[in-house]
């Protein structure tokens, strides 16, 4: 049975219940975060608490609890839900108000709501149990402020939406200036000639934990070539070797792109010793 955490109550997910007048739900007015954990550990822990925070803080939601208390909650929500390969979702929203008006109500209490799903086991660079990706590319018509992970994510599923009716799996979204930004639901990384290329963080990207991670453990351990910066579509669509990250894919290869076939269509060798060095150093950082 799927136990949830609503509030300060750990509780069967099919019993949690919330107002409707929850600014949440009325206007998408909160914060998210989506945690791997493996045999009861999380990976990025602190990372995602202070992405959390940030969030928070820039929104105007005062935090509902510290990081030591989120660990304890979390760590609990994950051994009532068995500790196997699981991402915990957990989200904050301003409350619930009597009225529905725009501006921020005085005197509301966030409401907080977590449960967990399971994810794939994790990958140690193999390609054969690799999950692949195509992908599409398009537009990228979100708001300005996409450094902020909020749950208002209509924008998000609208590009994820054309691109699964373009038949990919992803879409690669593009700027006004025809510059990489990030895809529906995961950061990307182009390798070209042997460079490992990430878009710069700005307010058109989420500052993504698993892009993060893959970033220091790749200047920490110095074999890489890697460029943070910005990069065209000419170049993505001239890549090597294509990767999506996220908390629940990890590093995931791209085999397909506008309905043509990347490379070879099976997982490349930058790909290879990505995901292994992801995953010798996932719980070190
Ligand atoms: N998505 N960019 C966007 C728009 C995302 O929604 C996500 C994550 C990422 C990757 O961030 P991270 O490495 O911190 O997971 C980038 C999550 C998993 C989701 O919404 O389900």
């Amino acid at each position: 049975m799927a136990i949830a955490l609503l509030n300060n109550a750990i509780l069967p997910l099919a019993e949690a219940r919330i107002s409707p007048m929850d600014r949440g739900f009325l206007f998408g007015d909160g914060i998210y975060e989506v945690i791997p954990s493996y045999a009861g550990r999380m990976v990025g822990f602190d990372r995602h608490m202070d992405r959390l925070n940030q969030g928070l803080d820039a929104i105007g939601i005062p935090r509902p609890m510290t990081n030591e208390d989120w660990a304890s909650s979390l760590g609990q929500l994950i051994e009532e839900n068995g500790a196997g390969n699981l991402a915990i979702y957990l989200q904050v929203t301003r409350g619930v108000h009597a009225k529905r008006a725009h501006k921020f109500p005085e005197q509301v209490t966030p409401t907080v709501f977590a449960y967990t799903f399971e994810i794939s086991a994790p990958n140690d660079g193999d390609p054969a149990s690799a999950s692949t990706f195509s992908v599409a590319t398009g537009q990228d018509l979100r708001w300005k402020r996409c450094n902020i992970k909020s749950v208002a994510l209509l924008g998000n599923v609208l590009h994820m939406q054309e691109g699964i009716d373009s038949g990919a799996d992803e879409i690669l979204l593009f700027n006004d200036r025809d510059e990489l930004t990030e895809a529906a639901a995961c950061n990307v990384f182009v390798v070209r000639d042997a460079v490992i290329a990430t878009p710069a963080l700005d307010h058109e990207k989420l500052p993504g934990i698993t892009r993060n991670m893959l970033v220091d453990m790749m200047r920490d351990s110095a074999d890489w070539q890697l460029q943070e910066r910005s990069i065209s579509k000419a170049e993505v669509l001239s890549a090597d070797e294509l990767w999506l990250t996220s908390s629940t894919k990890e590093i995931a290869p791209i085999v397909a792109i506008n309905g043509l076939q990347l490379g070879d269509g099976a997982p490349g060798p930058y790909w290879q010793r990505a995901q292994h060095l992801f995953a010798q150093n996932r719980f070190n950082y």
